[in-house]
C-alpha cells in the first residue's frame, strides 16, 4: 500500500481543506462593485484545460482537499464545464467529501438537472435584488428572470440552494428583510456580504459599503436573530430567525475578521494558486502541471503554498483609497 501524501496544514497550524477552484475569469454580468465595464479577461490561450482542472483537482484530493468548490467569473459559461463536474463528481465518497459551486444563476436553468445527476447537493446563487431595474443597473445586464428561472430549476432538481447578497448601501440596503423573508419562503438561506476592495472598478467602493453590524442591528429591531451553531464550511456565522423560520448567514471580512479559522486555498483559472483572497502571495500550478515530473512540482507547489500563506488579510475600505489587491475577486474565484 502506498503511504498517504502528508495533508496541507500551514505556518499557522491551520489544516487546508478546502480548494476554491476558478473555471474561468469570464462573466456574462457586470456587476458594478466587482468589475468595470469594459473588464479586460485573460487571454484564453493561458487558461488550463479541463484536463489540467481535472489533474490538479485530483493531486490536491491526494493532499487532503475535501471539499471542492468550482467558481469564476461565472463556472456556467465555461464550455464544456459539466465534463469537470461529472469527472470530480466520481471522486464523491472517494477522497471527496463535497462538491459545489458557486453561480451567478444565468445560465443555471439549462445546468440544474446535471448537476445534481452529478452529485452536486447544494450550491450558492449570487442574488443582490430581486428588482429588475435594480439588477440590471447593477449588474449591467437584464437577466433577473433569468437568475430566477435557475434558482426555481434548481431547486426542482433537488438541488439546496444558498443565496448570497452583497449588501450594498443606498442600493439594496433597504430591500434586505424582503430578500430573507423571500429566501425562507421558498426554503434557502441567505448570506449578506460586505464589499471587499478587490480590484479596481468604475466606483468607489465606499459610496455602497455597508457594515453588517448595522444591517443585524436593524434586522434586530424586526426579528428575533439567535445566533446559530451550525457551519457550512465556509467564513459565514449564521443565525436563525424565529420569524420566518428560516437562517441568514454574515460573511463580515471588514467587520469581524473570520482568517483564524482559514481552511482553504483559491485556484485561479490559469492555474495561479492564491493563498489568500487578499494577499499577493502565489504559486505557479500551471508551470508545475506542464513540467517534466508533475507530482513532484506540484507537491513542492502544494508545501510552499502552505509556508507563505499569510495569517490574515488587511482590507479597509477608504474613500480614494487603492484596492487592497490590484485582482478582481472575478479572477481569485472569490
Ligand atoms: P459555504 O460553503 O456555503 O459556506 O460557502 P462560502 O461562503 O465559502 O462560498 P461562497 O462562494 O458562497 O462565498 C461567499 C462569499 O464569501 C464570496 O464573496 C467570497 O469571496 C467570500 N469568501 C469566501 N471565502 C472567503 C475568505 O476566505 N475570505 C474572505 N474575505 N471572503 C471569503
Ligand atoms: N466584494 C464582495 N463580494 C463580491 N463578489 C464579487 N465581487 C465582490 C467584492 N468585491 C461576490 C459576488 C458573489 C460572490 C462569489 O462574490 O456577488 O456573490
Ligand atoms: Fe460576474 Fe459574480 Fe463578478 Fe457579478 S460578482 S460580475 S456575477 S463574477
Amino acid at each position: 500500500m502506498s503511504t498517504p501524501l502528508a495533508p496541507l496544514v500551514d505556518a499557522f497550524n491551520r489544516r487546508i481543506t478546502y480548494l476554491r477552484l476558478s473555471v474561468t475569469d469570464r462573466c456574462d454580468l457586470r456587476c458594478s462593485y466587482c468589475m468595470p465595464e469594459k473588464m479586460e479577461f485573460l487571454p484564453r490561450k493561458d487558461v488550463l484545460s479541463l484536463e489540467e482542472l481535472h489533474k490538479l483537482a485530483l493531486g490536491f484530493i491526494d493532499r487532503g482537499i475535501r471539499k471542492i468548490r468550482l467558481t469564476g467569473g461565472e463556472p456556467l459559461v465555461r464550455r464544456d464545464i459539466i465534463e469537470l463536474v461529472r469527472a470530480l463528481g466520481r471522486k464523491l465518497g472517494d477522497g471527496l467529501e463535497e462538491l459545489t459551486l458557486t453561480t451567478n444563476g444565468t445560465q443555471l436553468e439549462h445546468f440544474a438537472d446535471d448537476l445534481a445527476a452529478a452529485g452536486i447537493r447544494r450550491i450558492n446563487v449570487s442574488l443582490d435584488t430581486m428588482d429588475a431595474a435594480l439588477f440590471q443597473q447593477l449588474s449591467r445586464r437584464d437577466r433577473l428572470s433569468n437568475v430566477l428561472r435557475g434558482i426555481a430549476a434548481a431547486r426542482e432538481a433537488g438541488l439546496k440552494v444558498k443565496l448570497n447578497t452583497v449588501a450594498l448601501k443606498g442600493l439594496n440596503e433597504a430591500e434586505i428583510p424582503f430578500l430573507i423573508e423571500w429566501a425562507h419562503t421558498h426554503g434557502h438561506e441567505l448570506t449578506l456580504i460586505e464589499v471587499m476592495p478587490l480590484g479596481v472598478v468604475d466606483e468607489d467602493r465606499t459610496d455602497h459599503f455597508l457594515p453588517l453590524t448595522a444591517v443585524r442591528e436593524s434586522l434586530e429591531q424586526r426579528w428575533t436573530l439567535t445566533p446559530s451553531e451550525v457551519r457550512s464550511g465556509g467564513p459565514a456565522r449564521y443565525v436563525e430567525v424565529a420569524e420566518t423560520g428560516g437562517r441568514v448567514g454574515f460573511i463580515t471580512p471588514l467587520t469581524n475578521n473570520f482568517c483564524d479559522g482559514c481552511n482553504r486555498i483559491r485556484v485561479t483559472a490559469t492555474g495561479q494558486l492564491y493563498a489568500c483572497l487578499g494577499g499577493a502571495e502565489k504559486v505557479d500550478l500551471r508551470a508545475a502541471l506542464r513540467s517534466d515530473d508533475p507530482a513532484a512540482r506540484l507537491a513542492e507547489g502544494l508545501d510552499l503554498a502552505m509556508r507563505i500563506k499569510p495569517e490574515r488579510h488587511h482590507f479597509k475600505i477608504e474613500r480614494g483609497a487603492a484596492p487592497a489587491q490590484p485582482r478582481h475577486m472575478s479572477l481569485t474565484g472569490g
